[in-house]
């Protein structure tokens, strides 16, 4: 973590990058999440979505459609779009994973689980006394704070690839024996026990990552009002910007924005 010092914004407003003063407020800019990231997150957030409609309709059908059945395609077409939202889905996945090592120490953050670090459990628990009201201050994050970093790893990072094994497990039982997708996942069927629990686990999976983007939505509206730094835009823009001087908590040696946020 960076001294005190270091992380003082004392900059004037037109001072390269790291931070403006103005109208008795400070702000400091930190370049956080990468274009890569950004975009991901957005088309993932899309293909989820997506995914969870026309998953809910597969497994809820539609009680009946009038005229021939040989006129209507409906169900059809409803998986199509499942399907193809679900190769977006895993080769986005696979494209976010590259990213992780391609991309600066934040693009890790969702792929990491801190198990061993004390330190860590301990602001996790001080997140959660501040998302129940407990807290009258929280902490500062140039990163995901540990609670989200919590959720986001087994919510999205395992919790994708459940989906994915599952779903291409499913998927090869149309595409038929020896097609890739059989070849790849065919196993993970018998493991499970049969075609329907497969199923079964699928759907499941659906709720629990449909209970995080609850969770998650409310908590980025949340901490967007509440928090001391953005939240929101940061997502949108890739820059974090504090709405006070204090040092981050999880500050090491951040790249500061090229541009100083504008000072409202
Ligand atoms: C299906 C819907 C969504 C999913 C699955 C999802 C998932 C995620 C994941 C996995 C991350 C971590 C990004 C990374 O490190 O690569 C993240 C971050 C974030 N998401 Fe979402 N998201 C969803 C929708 C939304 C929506 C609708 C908003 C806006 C209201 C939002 C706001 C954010 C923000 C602000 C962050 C960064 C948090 C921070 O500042 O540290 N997300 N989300
Ligand atoms: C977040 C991602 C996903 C969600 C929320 C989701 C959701 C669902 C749901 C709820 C069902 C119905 C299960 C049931 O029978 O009760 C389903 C079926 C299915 N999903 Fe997914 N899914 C996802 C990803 C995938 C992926 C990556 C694939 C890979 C191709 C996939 C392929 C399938 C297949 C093949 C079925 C069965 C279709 C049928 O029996 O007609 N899904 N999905």
């Amino acid at each position: 973590m960076a001294p005190l010092d270091d992380a003082k914004p004392v900059a004037t407003p037109d001072e390269e990058g790291t931070a403006a003063s103005g109208g008795g407020r400070f702000l400091k800019a930190i370049y956080v999440y990468e274009v890569p990231v950004r975009v991901w997150h957005w088309v993932n957030a899309l293909a989820i979505t997506v995914l969870s409609v026309t998953g809910y309709l597969i497994a809820n059908p539609l009680p009946s459609m009038p005229g021939e059945a040989s006129a209507n395609f409906l169900m059809g077409y409803i998986r199509f779009v499942h399907f193809a939202a679900a190769y977006i889905f895993a080769i986005g996945f696979i494209g976010r994973l590259y990213w992780a090592f391609a991309g600066n120490h934040h693009a890790r953050q969702l792929f990491r689980f801190p198990f061993w670090d004390r330190h860590w459990w301990g602001e996790l628990f001080l997140e959660a006394r501040w998302y129940l009201f407990l807290e009258r201050k929280p902490k500062l994050y140039v990163g995901h704070n540990p609670l989200a970093q919590f959720a986001m790893f087994w919510a999205i990072a395992v919790g994708s690839v459940f989906m994915i094994v599952t779903g291409f497990a499913l998927y090869s039982e149309g595409a038929g024996l020896g097609s890739w997708q059989d070849r790849l996942f065919g196993w993970v069927i018998p493991l499970f026990g049969q075609s329907m629990d497969v199923h079964t686990w699928h759907h499941m999976g659906m709720w629990a990552i449909l209970l995080f983007v609850i969770v998650h939505i409310y908590a980025a509206v949340r901490e967007d009002i509440m928090s001391r730094q953005s939240i929101i835009s940061t997502m949108i823009s890739g820059v974090r910007t504090f709405k006070d001087a204090e040092a981050p908590a999880d500050e090491e040696h951040e790249r500061p924005a090229k541009k100083a946020a504008p000072v409202g």
